[in-house]
């Protein structure tokens, strides 16, 4: 069985296309801030409304899974995948990396879902592949990734 869908597959080509020119490989600056400077002091004020539960880290991770469509690009491992069919080089992201949890707040990576990462091939995904509470279920399941 094929981990990516047709519609998984056609997604990722089609933000491909639309990042243009992003520039993918190693990232020496994973930890600076994806959120811009003149929005990150309000994103940095959300928290996470849901506390981590056996069923939101379930539901979390189906989602990761499924219709996030997230592991096509982040691997089940949630290191990142490199040699993506049509994407180039490996992702500038790893789950598991502790400094790189640390480095952001939960308000953070909910603005990343909301809004994409500007100039990057990660697309914005609320509200039209996910609801704000299955954005924040996904995001339990990122940091477990972290151990934390
Ligand atoms: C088309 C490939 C792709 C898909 C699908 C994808 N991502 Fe990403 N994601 C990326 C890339 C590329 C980056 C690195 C962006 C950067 O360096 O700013 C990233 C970065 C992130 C970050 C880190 C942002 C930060 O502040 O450092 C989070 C969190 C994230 N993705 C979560 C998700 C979740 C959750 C999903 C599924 C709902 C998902 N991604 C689906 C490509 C993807």
């Amino acid at each position: 069985m094929s981990l990516i869908s047709k519609r998984g597959v056609s997604y990722v080509f089609a933000m491909f296309l639309l990042g243009g020119s992003v520039a993918w490989g190693a990232d020496p600056a994973v930890l600076k801030p994806r959120v811009p400077p003149d929005r990150i002091e309000e994103a940095r004020t959300w928290q996470n409304p849901f506390l981590e539960t056996p069923e939101r880290l379930e539901r979390g991770k189906a989602i990761f899974h499924g219709k996030g469509f997230c592991v096509t690009c982040h691997g089940r491992d949630g290191k990142g995948l490199g040699n993506i069919p049509g994407l180039r080089g490996k992702l500038p992201r790893d789950f598991t990396d502790k400094a790189w949890q640390a480095a952001r707040t939960d308000g953070e990576l909910f603005w990343i879902l909301k809004n994409g990462s500007p100039g990057t091939d990660m697309a914005s995904f609320i509200p039209l592949v996910l609801t704000e509470e299955e954005a924040w279920d996904v995001l339990l399941y990122v940091r477990a990734f972290g151990g934390t």
